[in-house]
């Protein structure tokens, strides 16, 4: 079997790709580097010992993407690439619907003229909004509060239309809640560009005295100690969960939406305690308002992932700690991708 993979040299993509070969499929990955490293690949092919073919192509260029379709026998696609930082998403959201949009729009144009109708879909919680029903369940009502989750919703509505058009689509949906964690190896991991936005890279690089002290935003919520609580989920059981989810299709057809989380949820002050008791680093911190757009707890209800797809997220938050804290220390500047950012930047304008 081979799957196409957009996106692949991403965070979740690359530990998805390690988990694929091993499980002995074959790959195809395509990618842009808009916000990633070629590097990044080649740590997938170090840790697993296997080559696979890579494209570097943007997936809205539908050309480029038909030439890999007509190159290569694909047999389904999990469709990481596209953009997700929700402040950038407000800033630029123009720019968000472009490529996350348009992207899918062509990849799918590409998949049903090659006959090829196998999909799984990176989608978020975030399309859950504040309804306040915790845990969240699939048919849980949606509302996502910023562009970057109305993309996903709007493409989660795309795929539904078109399971509805054409019986021989098989798609998964999975709405995965917050990854944290990294490979064993410490060799690949999250690599965010400049200063993080989330809580886990943002932690690791105070950790690391790369930036002087957390900031939690919001101490007033109603949860036991103030803080927000999140659903963690370790990359590396995400990555299994696309393994299922992807077996699951390959036999049947339809559309299903799946939650990926572990159904646990931890405040803010619970994983600092959690870092640090792992890594055996301190974790300056202090109280800071709010963030504006944030919830108080965001939990995933995770039975159907569990019953239909017989799959379950079983590392706890200690591991996370310690397997971002690994991945931190050994490479303290990631991939260097700064020139791969710096010509995206130039293309925007
Ligand atoms: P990432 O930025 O690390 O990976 C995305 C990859 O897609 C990058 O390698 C980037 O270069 C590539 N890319 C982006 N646009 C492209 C395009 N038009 N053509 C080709 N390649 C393109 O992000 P990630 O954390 O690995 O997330 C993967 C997917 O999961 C995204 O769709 C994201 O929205 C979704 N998701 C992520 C999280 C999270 O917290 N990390 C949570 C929920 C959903
Ligand atoms: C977690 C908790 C913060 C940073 C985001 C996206 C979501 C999805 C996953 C893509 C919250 C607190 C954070 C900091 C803090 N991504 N925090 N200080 O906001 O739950 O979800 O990533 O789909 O769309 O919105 O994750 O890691 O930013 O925050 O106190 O410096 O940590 O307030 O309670 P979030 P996060």
């Amino acid at each position: 079997m081979a799957i196409l993979v957009t996106g692949g040299a991403g965070y979740i993509g690359t530990h998805t790709c390690v988990e694929l070969l091993e499980a002995g499929y074959d790959i195809i990955v395509v990618d842009n580097f808009a916000n990633s490293s070629p590097e990044a690949l080649n740590r997938v092919k170090e840790i697993t010992g296997k080559s696979f073919r890579f494209y570097q192509l943007d997936v809205r260029d539908r050309s480029a993407l038909e030439a890999v379709f007509a190159r290569n026998q694909i047999d389904a696609a999990i469709h990481f690439a596209g953009l997700k930082a929700v402040g950038e998403s407000v800033r630029s959201p123009l720019w968000y619907y472009e490529m996350n949009m348009i992207s899918t729009l062509a990849l799918c144009e590409v998949m049903s003229k090659y006959g090829v109708h196998k999909l799984v879909f990176s989608s978020s919680a975030t399309v859950y909004g504040a309804s306040g029903d915790m845990p969240v369940s699939e048919n849980s009502p949606i509302g996502a509060s910023s562009p970057y989750g109305r993309t996903k919703q709007m493409i989660e509505q795309i795929l539904q239309d078109l399971a509805a058009s054409n019986p021989e689509w098989g798609i998964s949906i999975l709405r995965y809640f917050n990854p944290a964690g990294a490979h064993k190896s410490g060799r690949i991991g999250e690599n965010p560009s400049g200063t993080p936005n989330n809580l886990m890279p943002y932690l690791s690089q105070v950790a690391a005295g790369r930036l002087e002290e957390l900031s939690i935003y919001g101490s007033d919520y109603p949860t036991p100690d103030g803080t927000g609580i999140r659903d963690y989920i370790h990359v590396v059981d995400l990555a299994l969960g696309h393994i299922r989810a992807l077996g699951r299709i390959l036999d049947s057809s339809g559309l299903n939406i799946y939650n990926l989380g572990t159904g646990r949820g931890s405040s803010v002050l619970e994983m600092i305690a959690a870092f640090e008791k792992a890594t055996g680093t301190h974790v300056p911190y202090r109280f800071a308002a709010r963030r504006p757009g944030d919830i108080a707890v965001s939990c995933a209800d995770i039975r159907k992932a569990r019953q239909e797809l017989g799959w379950t997220a079983d590392r706890c938050i200690e591991e996370m700690c310690e397997d971002t804290w690994r991945w931190q220390a050994n490479n303290p500047e990631g991939y260097d991708i700064h020139e791969n950012r710096f010509m995206t930047a130039l293309l925007k304008m």
